[in-house]
Protein backbone atom coordinates (compact mmCIF):
# COMPACT_ATOMS: atom_id res chain seq x y z
CA UNK A 1 0.00 0.00 0.00
CA UNK A 2 1.04 3.83 -0.86
CA UNK A 3 1.54 6.32 1.98
CA UNK A 4 -1.71 8.31 0.77
CA UNK A 5 -3.68 5.12 0.40
CA UNK A 6 -2.77 4.25 4.08
CA UNK A 7 -3.63 7.91 4.94
CA UNK A 8 -6.90 7.35 2.98
CA UNK A 9 -7.83 4.51 4.29
CA UNK A 10 -7.30 5.32 7.87
CA UNK A 11 -9.27 8.39 7.39
CA UNK A 12 -12.26 6.28 5.66
CA UNK A 13 -12.18 4.11 8.95
CA UNK A 14 -12.22 6.88 11.22
CA UNK A 15 -14.81 9.26 9.22
CA UNK A 16 -17.17 6.38 7.32
CA UNK A 17 -17.18 5.70 4.45
CA UNK A 18 -20.52 7.37 3.04
CA UNK A 19 -21.08 10.45 0.81
CA UNK A 20 -21.21 13.05 3.70
CA UNK A 21 -17.96 11.93 4.83
CA UNK A 22 -15.83 13.09 1.54
CA UNK A 23 -15.49 16.75 3.36
CA UNK A 24 -13.22 15.47 6.95
CA UNK A 25 -11.65 13.01 4.67
CA UNK A 26 -10.59 15.76 2.28
CA UNK A 27 -9.69 17.72 5.76
CA UNK A 28 -7.50 14.83 6.84
CA UNK A 29 -5.33 14.93 3.59
CA UNK A 30 -5.09 18.65 3.69
CA UNK A 31 -4.03 18.65 7.58
CA UNK A 32 -1.05 16.17 6.07
CA UNK A 33 -0.04 16.70 3.19
CA UNK A 34 -1.22 20.27 2.30
CA UNK A 35 -3.02 19.92 -0.73
CA UNK A 36 -4.58 16.82 -2.80
CA UNK A 37 -3.31 15.41 -5.40
CA UNK A 38 -5.02 13.75 -8.45
CA UNK A 39 -3.80 10.26 -6.88
CA UNK A 40 -5.63 10.75 -3.23
CA UNK A 41 -8.65 11.89 -5.35
CA UNK A 42 -9.08 8.70 -7.06
CA UNK A 43 -7.83 6.69 -4.29
CA UNK A 44 -11.03 8.86 -1.99
CA UNK A 45 -13.25 7.66 -4.34
CA UNK A 46 -12.25 4.36 -4.67
CA UNK A 47 -12.77 3.84 -0.98
CA UNK A 48 -16.06 5.82 -0.68
CA UNK A 49 -17.34 3.99 -3.81
CA UNK A 50 -17.99 7.47 -5.89
CA UNK A 51 -16.87 8.87 -9.28
CA UNK A 52 -13.75 10.66 -9.15
CA UNK A 53 -15.64 13.57 -10.24
CA UNK A 54 -17.32 14.15 -7.57
CA UNK A 55 -14.71 13.87 -5.17
CA UNK A 56 -13.39 16.59 -7.90
CA UNK A 57 -16.06 18.26 -7.56
CA UNK A 58 -16.05 18.51 -3.63
CA UNK A 59 -12.32 19.83 -3.88
CA UNK A 60 -12.64 22.45 -6.12
CA UNK A 61 -15.34 23.88 -5.14
CA UNK A 62 -14.00 24.40 -1.52
CA UNK A 63 -10.55 25.55 -3.22
CA UNK A 64 -8.74 22.36 -1.92
CA UNK A 65 -6.76 21.60 -5.01
CA UNK A 66 -3.88 23.96 -4.27
CA UNK A 67 -1.08 22.12 -6.36
CA UNK A 68 1.23 25.82 -5.51
CA UNK A 69 3.25 26.04 -2.75
CA UNK A 70 1.03 27.40 0.24
CA UNK A 71 2.07 27.89 3.85
CA UNK A 72 2.14 25.55 7.15
CA UNK A 73 -1.48 27.24 8.20
CA UNK A 74 -3.76 27.76 5.54
CA UNK A 75 -6.02 30.48 6.17
CA UNK A 76 -9.79 29.68 4.04
CA UNK A 77 -11.97 32.78 5.03
CA UNK A 78 -15.92 31.86 4.07
CA UNK A 79 -16.91 34.73 0.75
CA UNK A 80 -20.71 32.89 0.97
CA UNK A 81 -23.59 34.89 1.34
CA UNK A 82 -23.92 34.97 5.08
CA UNK A 83 -20.35 35.81 5.78
CA UNK A 84 -20.08 38.15 3.30
CA UNK A 85 -22.78 40.07 4.70
CA UNK A 86 -21.43 39.68 8.49
CA UNK A 87 -18.27 41.34 7.51
CA UNK A 88 -16.49 39.23 5.53
CA UNK A 89 -14.10 41.89 3.99
CA UNK A 90 -13.17 43.11 7.73
CA UNK A 91 -11.96 39.77 8.35
CA UNK A 92 -9.83 39.50 5.15
CA UNK A 93 -8.69 43.44 5.98
CA UNK A 94 -7.66 42.52 9.00
CA UNK A 95 -5.67 39.16 8.31
CA UNK A 96 -4.01 40.67 5.26
CA UNK A 97 -2.98 44.02 7.55
CA UNK A 98 -1.79 41.13 10.27
CA UNK A 99 0.02 38.69 7.85
CA UNK A 100 1.62 42.02 5.29
CA UNK A 101 0.26 39.87 2.28
CA UNK A 102 -2.93 40.03 0.05
CA UNK A 103 -5.37 37.16 -0.10
CA UNK A 104 -4.04 34.70 -2.10
CA UNK A 105 -0.72 34.85 -1.28
CA UNK A 106 1.60 33.44 1.59
CA UNK A 107 4.12 34.90 3.52
CA UNK A 108 7.94 34.98 3.21
CA UNK A 109 8.47 32.47 5.44
CA UNK A 110 5.77 30.03 4.02
CA UNK A 111 4.07 30.17 7.36
CA UNK A 112 0.72 31.38 6.48
CA UNK A 113 -1.51 31.15 3.10
CA UNK A 114 -4.90 33.54 2.95
CA UNK A 115 -7.18 32.25 0.55
CA UNK A 116 -11.53 32.55 0.34
CA UNK A 117 -13.25 29.54 -0.14
CA UNK A 118 -17.11 28.75 -0.41
CA UNK A 119 -19.58 28.15 2.97
CA UNK A 120 -18.49 26.26 5.79
CA UNK A 121 -21.80 24.84 6.97
CA UNK A 122 -21.35 27.54 9.79
CA UNK A 123 -23.26 30.35 8.38
CA UNK A 124 -25.08 30.71 12.28
CA UNK A 125 -22.00 32.02 13.62
CA UNK A 126 -20.96 33.59 10.60
CA UNK A 127 -18.42 35.11 9.82
CA UNK A 128 -16.35 32.07 9.79
CA UNK A 129 -12.83 30.96 8.68
CA UNK A 130 -10.76 27.40 8.70
CA UNK A 131 -6.90 27.57 9.58
CA UNK A 132 -6.44 24.15 8.26
CA UNK A 133 -8.78 21.87 9.94
CA UNK A 134 -10.07 24.04 12.65
CA UNK A 135 -12.66 26.69 12.66
CA UNK A 136 -13.20 30.00 14.13
CA UNK A 137 -16.92 31.62 14.04
CA UNK A 138 -18.19 34.63 15.01
CA UNK A 139 -15.17 36.80 13.83
CA UNK A 140 -14.32 40.08 14.51
CA UNK A 141 -11.18 41.83 12.99
CA UNK A 142 -9.51 42.16 16.90
CA UNK A 143 -10.44 38.11 17.19
CA UNK A 144 -8.43 37.65 14.31
CA UNK A 145 -5.39 39.35 15.08
CA UNK A 146 -5.22 37.39 18.51
CA UNK A 147 -5.90 34.58 16.39
CA UNK A 148 -2.55 34.98 14.26
CA UNK A 149 -0.58 36.40 17.25
CA UNK A 150 -1.03 32.68 19.10
CA UNK A 151 -0.43 30.92 15.93
CA UNK A 152 3.08 33.08 15.72
CA UNK A 153 3.47 32.55 19.33
CA UNK A 154 3.01 28.51 19.15
CA UNK A 155 5.88 28.86 16.05
CA UNK A 156 8.20 30.66 18.25
CA UNK A 157 7.84 27.98 20.82
CA UNK A 158 10.80 24.83 20.02
CA UNK A 159 8.70 21.60 18.60
S1 LIG B 1 -21.95 31.53 4.46
FE1 LIG B 1 -20.09 31.43 5.54
S2 LIG B 1 -20.19 29.60 6.61
FE2 LIG B 1 -21.97 29.60 5.42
Amino acid sequence: MTEVQTLVKELADKHGRKRENLMPILQGIIEKDRFISEYAMKEIARELDISTAEVFGTATFYSFLDTEVRGKYVIRVCKTITCAMKGKNQILLALEDSLKIKVGDTTPDKKFTILETNCLGWCHKAPAMLINDDVYTELTPEMVRQIIEEYRKREELPE
